[in-house]
This record gives structure tokens, C-alpha cells and sequence, in this order.
């Protein structure tokens, strides 16, 4: 705040002279309060109390804080061997989720349900859930001609993914296909998928819902 000067101490800028300044300056020193000596204990106590609120409150959020975990939230992450110190080891069906979504989900939907009369329901689907030597064959080469799914009937034809995924993936989706979209079947491993890749080596062509139905029964 400027301290107010009465008429008498206004000083126009021309008609200054060195009295006039020096007259003013000591009017205005004179209106200044007083200073105290000593200190004030107030900010010393205010730097203290936000000191100490910054420090228990680091330890608070070091102590409560949720962590990431990477392994969690890395979608490359590998499945840890059991028991490997501080992994998080994802199921089957979570890994094979995103797989899913990539390259089954086009089709049969994100949500499993299908296309009326052009793709298949896998939810509730007696094939998804049914022996796995036949929904192995399934992805691996493909799948031609009349199915009869849920009680529906389909004649389409789905395209041989044994050279796109590898037995690992086609594990982890067929387990994500068979513990999720509101089904309930065992995992697949890639052993599993490794042998039954063995076995159709001389299969030729698409598989047949006749033709499957013939085998793992
Ligand atoms: C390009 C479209 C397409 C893609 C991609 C696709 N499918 Fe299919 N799928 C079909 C069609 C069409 C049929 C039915 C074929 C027929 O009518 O003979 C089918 C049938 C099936 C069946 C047997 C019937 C049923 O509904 O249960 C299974 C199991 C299956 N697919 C699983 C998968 C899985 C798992 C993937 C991903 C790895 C996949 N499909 C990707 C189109 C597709």
C-alpha cells in the first residue's frame, strides 16, 4: 500500500527540487511502522508442520501404496515357472485372452455369441467345451460343411490357423475359450496340441463335423 500524501507533500515531477524529495522521503519514512525486533515463531512452526506432514506422509503412501505389478500389466509378459520368486503366473485362459480377441473374435464375436447363420456361437457351444482332440483340430485345419451348434445349424467354412498359432497360443485361446464366455471346460496344454499336430501331419484338407465326431470319443 502507498502511504497517502496530504496536498502540501504532492510533488509535482518539474518542480522538484532536492528539499521537496528530501521533505517527502521523510514524511513517508516517518508513516512507515515500526519494525520489531526478534523473530516471529509463526512461519518456523508453519515450515515445521508442513515438514513433518510431508514426511509421515511419505511414509504413510510408501507403506499403503499399491504397486503395479509388471507382470500384470505387461502384455508380453511370459509365463514365470511356478514357485519363481515374485512372479505373478498367469493362468492359461488370461494369456490366451488377447489372442482371442485378435483372432477369433472377428468371427465368432468378442463375446462368443457369433453371427446368426454365418459363424458359430463358441459360448455354450457343445464343440468348445467337448473333447479337445476335436477343437484342436478345429484351429489347426480348419473346419468345412453343416455343424450343428447349440441346436442351430451352420454350413460355412472356417479357415486352418495351424500356420498362424503356435501350439502355445493355441493353447492358451482354446483355455480361454473353454474357462470363459460362460463356459466350463478343462485347460489345453501345448503338449496336447503338439500331438494332435503330429497326428493330422497327413490329414489333407478341412475337417468335417462327420469326421470329427469320429474322434475322442
Ligand atoms: C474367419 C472367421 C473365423 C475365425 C477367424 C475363426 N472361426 Fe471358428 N468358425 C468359423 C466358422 C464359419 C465356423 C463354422 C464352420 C462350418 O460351418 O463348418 C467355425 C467353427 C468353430 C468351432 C466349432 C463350432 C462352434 O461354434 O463351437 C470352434 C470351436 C471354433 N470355430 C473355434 C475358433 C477359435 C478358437 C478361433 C480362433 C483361434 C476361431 N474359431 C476363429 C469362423 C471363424
Amino acid at each position: 500500500m502507498s502511504p497517502k500524501l496530504d496536498n502540501n507533500f504532492k510533488v509535482e515531477q518539474s518542480a522538484a527540487s532536492d528539499d521537496s524529495i528530501q521533505q517527502v522521503h521523510a514524511r513517508l519514512q516517518s508513516q512507515k511502522p515500526e519494525k520489531k525486533d526478534g523473530y516471529s515463531l509463526t512461519p518456523l512452526v508453519l515450515l515445521g508442520v508442513m515438514c513433518s506432514a510431508v514426511f509421515f506422509g511419505s511414509i504413510y503412501m510408501a507403506h499403503n501404496a499399491v504397486r503395479f505389478d509388471p507382470l500384470v500389466v505387461n502384455e508380453h509378459a511370459k509365463r514365470e515357472k511356478p514357485g519363481a520368486a515374485g512372479a505373478v503366473a498367469l493362468t492359461r485362459a488370461q494369456l490366451g485372452k488377447k489372442i482371442f480377441l485378435s483372432t477369433c473374435a472377428t468371427c465368432h464375436q468378442a463375446n462368443g455369441l457369433g453371427v446368426p447363420g454365418q459363424y458359430p456361437p463358441l459360448a455354450g457351444s457343445e464343440w468348445a467345451q467337448g473333447p479337445e482332440e476335436r477343437v484342436i483340430r478345429i484351429v489347426l485345419q480348419g473346419l468345412n460343411g453343416p455343424i450343428t451348434v447349440n441346436g442351430t445349424d451352420f454350413n460355412n467354412v472356417m479357415a486352418p490357423l495351424g500356420a498362424v498359432l503356435k501350439d502355445e497360443q493355441i493353447a492358451n485361446v482354446l483355455s480361454y475359450v473353454r474357462a470363459e464366455l460362460g463356459n466350463k471346460a478343462p485347460e489345453v496344454q501345448p503338449e496336447t496340441v503338439a500331438k494332435v499336430r503330429a497326428e493330422v501331419a497327413d490329414h489333407a484338407g478341412y475337417w468335417t463335423a462327420p469326421d470329427l465326431l469320429k474322434i475322442g470319443q
